[in-house]
């Protein structure tokens, strides 16, 4: 991989296309945690101090293709302008009607694309669109490493295009990783949460043979409940995944590794609730998972107690509403307790475990906290990563 801090790479005045992982949780416009924002802010001056243009691209949620208002990149670009005292336009026009040099000029030394999964051509890995993208520009930077699992255009394809180098925080998060994994301790848990289930849920087969327990909290919980025949209300889960938890508890049984899952849980009857604790057999049609219970903190604390290695990606339950942070905030400070001890190695990834982690003022307690959550995962799994592939 060449990286953009490569003694021979003059990049003054040249037109830099950087793809950041700019996905930060939203509440309406407003950014709950600016971790990815904040984190690449250096990248973003030293780039600015040699003098180069920036095309910032990025995505945030999921809008399939469409274009979703609410999924609009001006809350990051108004906050990007604060941190970087400078002007950045936010550009809407589609992209193959964009006219760089009508923006990038003596005046303004960034622009901002809308948001690329506005875009179908983005999540297709299609090659037009990347090629559209490249012309904008004379060299591409992946800063993005949170986003390198995915072998969508402007993390892929684009590579093909345009002389392509890797960021600083992508070179310090794979780097930081291979250490952590060349190094592991067992007993090793990982917990895994959040609500990202269909991303997660086929990726933890691969890490069965690693790992001596795998705790499912937040929303991954929900689907293993369900299958279990709980009643799980309104909560959310994802169809079609009974195959994948069957093998799941089938390899577990054969590796050795433990699966935990809740045996109770905070409810609601919608998130704005207040939590009442339930078992797991208590749960009405009405009512909606958005915690773990006392007993089930009091598992997961037994096996922090019992490994060497805490692995966590995914909060375990809706921690936006205070009244369901509790769960994450009890594990957040157990691993802590444990790591203070010198008992543990402990890693945490993913845009929504690093804002619980914040909320709590814990991130510096962690041995290493990364931006990535599914790409934390796949390369926990080691898997070569399409994003990372194609820089070499
Ligand atoms: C993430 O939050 O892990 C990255 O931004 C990737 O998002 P995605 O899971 O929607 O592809």
């Amino acid at each position: 991989m060449k990286s953009i801090q490569s003694k021979d790479l003059d990049l003054n005045q040249k037109k830099v296309l950087i793809r950041l992982d700019l996905n930060v949780p939203l509440n309406g416009k407003k950014i709950v945690d600016t971790n990815r924002i904040d984190k690449i802010i250096p990248t973003l001056d030293y780039l600015l101090k040699k003098n180069a243009k920036i095309i910032i691209l990025s995505h945030i949620g999921r809008p399939k293709g469409r274009i979703v208002n609410e999924l609009s990149l001006k809350p990051v670009r108004d906050d990007l302008v604060k941190k970087l005292d400078q002007e950045i336009i936010l550009i809407n026009q589609k992209i193959n009607e964009i006219k760089i040099e009508d923006f990038l000029n003596k005046n303004c030394n960034i622009v901002m694309l809308e948001n690329l999964r506005f875009y179908k051509e983005e999540e297709n890995d299609d090659t037009d669109f990347a090629k559209k993208l490249a012309r904008l520009a004379d060299i591409y930077v992946n800063e993005a490493f949170s986003c390198s699992h995915r072998k969508h255009a402007s993390v892929h394809s684009i590579t093909d295009f345009i002389p392509s180098y890797c960021g600083i925080q992508l070179v310090t998060e794979v780097n930081s990783l291979k250490r952590i994994t060349d190094n592991i301790k067992r007993p090793i848990s990982c917990i895994i949460g959040g609500s990202k289930i269909s991303t997660k849920i086929s990726v933890i087969k691969n890490l069965i043979n690693k790992f001596e327990n795998i705790i499912f909290v937040g929303g991954m919980a929900n689907n293993i409940l369900k299958f279990k025949n709980y009643e799980i209300g309104k909560s959310i889960y994802e169809e079609n995944c009974e195959n994948i938890i069957d093998d799941i508890f089938n390899l577990s049984q054969k590796n050795n590794c433990k699966i935990i899952f809740p045996l109770d849980v905070g409810t609601g009857k919608s998130k704005d609730d207040k939590s009442i604790i339930k078992n797991v057999d208590e749960l009405s049609s009405d009512d909606m998972i958005l915690d773990i219970g006392p007993k089930t903190i009091s598992l997961i604390q037994d096996i922090i107690n019992s490994s060497s290695t805490i692995l966590w990606n995914g909060p375990a339950g809706y921690f936006e509403n205070p009244n369901f942070s509790n769960g994450s905030f009890e594990i957040a400070k157990k691993i802590v307790n444990r790591k203070k001890q010198n008992k543990i190695y402990c890693v945490a990834g993913g845009g929504d475990t690093v804002a619980v982690l914040n909320n709590f003022e814990l991130t510096d307690d962690f041995d290493f906290v990364s931006t990535a959550g599914g790409a934390f995962l796949e390369f926990l799994e080691g898997k070569d990563l399409p994003g990372i592939k194609a820089l070499n």
